[in-house]
């Protein structure tokens, strides 16, 4: 018998790279302040494009978040300053001949919008790689609903959470997974930038998930993946339904992340109501992990991992490569599990 892994602590996120930190349409006429890595930044419509900028005035320090847009730049509601969306100080009104330059202005993150999201650089340098294209959204037949919701743990943690699933039969029991009682293959395959756990002959999931998936007969798709740094995918499938969970993660604080979570479902005329109905059980279900990930005792001891523990080493290498700025290496097996 393999003996257990003992697991290495807290891997950070990489700092180059995309983190949604807002939904497009929470960003209006108003600039809106957004934490990333422990950090302030404002965001905000500006004459050509979107500005991200740290939530400070280089003046005197006033939040930059409590102003407004004039002219396409955000104005200090001290004294009034102008910033553009790169940072510069475009006016400073009590001057008569200004003579603004890198001094005057503030610290400024790229920043992007893409599928109903925006996404801000974890650091100074825009990433190399556009974030991907998101599943389901947007795609004619799907309804998405979402949710947003702060979780008491680091990104690693959530995103092990969302995609572990021997812990859904006991902390979510009753509502999508019964106790486990069969065997099952699953196959981790880890590329470049993801890994993915693909199960086989899986049985047709009861409760809610059974409901929407709306079938008792016929093949279960079922497909979790991480996408480094920040997307976790849960994909089901049974005939011409279809299911995608995109968890997007923000590391907002220390041990804090904020899920931006979309359902889009594919379930013909039915799907509407079904989106609907399935929420509240979302939600319970997304309460049961909060409540365990805030008890969860994690500066007490070591942790021990073993096979079922699938996915979490490869998430983990795939943080720690990205912070490297390195490509993983690819792997593939195939295990049976007790499911
Ligand atoms: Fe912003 Fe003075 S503090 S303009």
């Amino acid at each position: 018998m393999r003996s257990p892994t003992i697991i290495p602590r807290v891997t950070a996120p990489p700092r180059r790279a995309w983190y949604v930190v807002a939904r497009s349409r929470d960003l209006k006429r108003q600039p809106l302040s957004v934490t990333l890595f422990g950090e302030r930044w404002v965001l905000f419509r500006g004459g050509r494009t979107l500005g991200a900028l740290e939530d400070r005035c280089p003046h005197r320090g006033a939040p930059l978040s409590l102003g407004k847009v004039r002219d396409g730049c955000l104005q200090c509601p001290y004294h009034g300053w102008r910033f553009d969306e790169g940072g510069a100080c475009r006016r400073v009104p009590a001057l008569v001949r200004p003579k603004l330059g890198q001094a005057h202005a503030a610290r400024s993150r790229p920043v992007m919008e893409r599928q109903g999201w925006v996404w801000m650089s974890g650091a100074e340098e825009r990433p190399r790689e556009d974030p991907p294209r998101l599943p389901g959204y947007g795609v004619e037949g799907f309804v998405t609903t979402e949710e947003v919701d702060d979780l008491p743990a680091d990104l690693l943690a959530v995103a092990e959470n969302i995609l572990d699933v021997p812990h859904t039969s006991f902390l979510h029991g009753g509502l999508f997974r019964q106790e486990p009682s069969h065997l099952r293959r699953v196959t981790v395959t880890r590329e470049r930038h993801r890994v993915q756990a693909e199960f086989h002959d899986e049985p047709i999931p009861g409760g809610i998930l059974g409901r929407v998936l709306g079938g008792n007969s016929g093949t279960l798709v079922h497909r979790d993946a991480f996408l480094r740094p920040c997307l976790a995918v849960v994909e089901y499938g049974l005939g011409s339904r279809q299911l995608f969970i995109v968890n997007a993660l923000t590391p907002t604080e220390a041990g804090r992340t904020r899920v931006w979570s979309r359902a889009s479902l594919r379930a013909g005329a039915l799907g509407p109501f079904l989106a609907w109905a399935s929420r509240p059980i979302g939600r319970r279900v997304l309460a049961q992990d909060r409540k365990m990930l805030a008890a969860i005792r994690r500066d007490t001891g070591p942790m021990v991992s073993t096979e079922a523990d699938l996915l979490r080493p490869h998430i983990r290498r795939l943080l720690a490569d990205a912070s490297d700025d390195r490509g993983t290496s690819s792997w593939s097996k195939t295990f049976e599990l007790r499911l």
